[in-house]
């Protein structure tokens, strides 16, 4: 089930203008809080944005890749509260992954946006940016958005062809 979700899934950035329902959304906040996390910590927050005001002006945070966030019906920012744990970064990796593959799941396609290490432009980071869009206190620490919607392009899995077999190594790196 879940290796045939990773065959087709792919990153999708043109969404139909619809919104999604309820009881979807209400999945994928499930998803989100039931992430693992290192030591149960459970750094992560959820930023659910629906507001389309909102969306657009999170979709100007960096000057490349965001774009297409203001026409998602959904825009998830994966933030962390940097105090509790010092592997946030992972642990907000992982649900936004996981949050990829649900929205998969249900037929939406999804993006995930870079924001960490990235810059709105010369003085401003896009965190700094993103954090006075949404008002997040300065111990919270944003690593991505993740854009929702249902899809408006059709792309296929990647072909088992493409994949990089020889980044697989068994039992060690190289032969001595
Ligand atoms: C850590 C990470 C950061 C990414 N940042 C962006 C981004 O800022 N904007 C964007 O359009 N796509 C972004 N992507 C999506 C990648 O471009 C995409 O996964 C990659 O090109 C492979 O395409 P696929 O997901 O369709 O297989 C990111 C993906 C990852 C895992």
């Amino acid at each position: 089930m879940i290796a045939s979700l990773l065959q087709e899934r792919r990153s999708i950035r043109k969404y139909q203008q619809k919104p999604l329902p309820d009881d979807i959304v209400a999945m994928l906040q499930e998803v989100a809080l039931r992430s693992p996390s290192s030591r149960g910590i459970n750094p992560w927050e959820f930023v659910f944005i629906t507001d389309k005001a909102q969306l657009a002006k999170l979709a100007v945070c960096k000057p490349h890749g965001a774009s297409f966030l203001k026409d998602a019906a959904l825009g998830i920012v994966v933030c962390a509260d940097t105090r509790k744990s010092d592997v946030w970064i992972e642990d907000c990796a992982i649900a936004a992954a996981l949050l990829h593959l649900a929205a998969h799941s249900t037929g939406l396609g999804s993006c995930w946006i870079q924001i960490r290490q990235r810059q709105y432009d010369d003085a401003i980071t896009s965190e700094a940016y993103i954090r006075q869009t949404l008002l997040l206190p300065d111990y919270m620490a944003v690593e991505a958005i993740l854009s929702v919607g249902y899809p408006d392009e059709i792309k296929s899995g990647h072909p088992v062809s493409t994949l990089e077999y020889g980044k697989i190594h068994l039992n060690s790196y190289r032969s001595a």
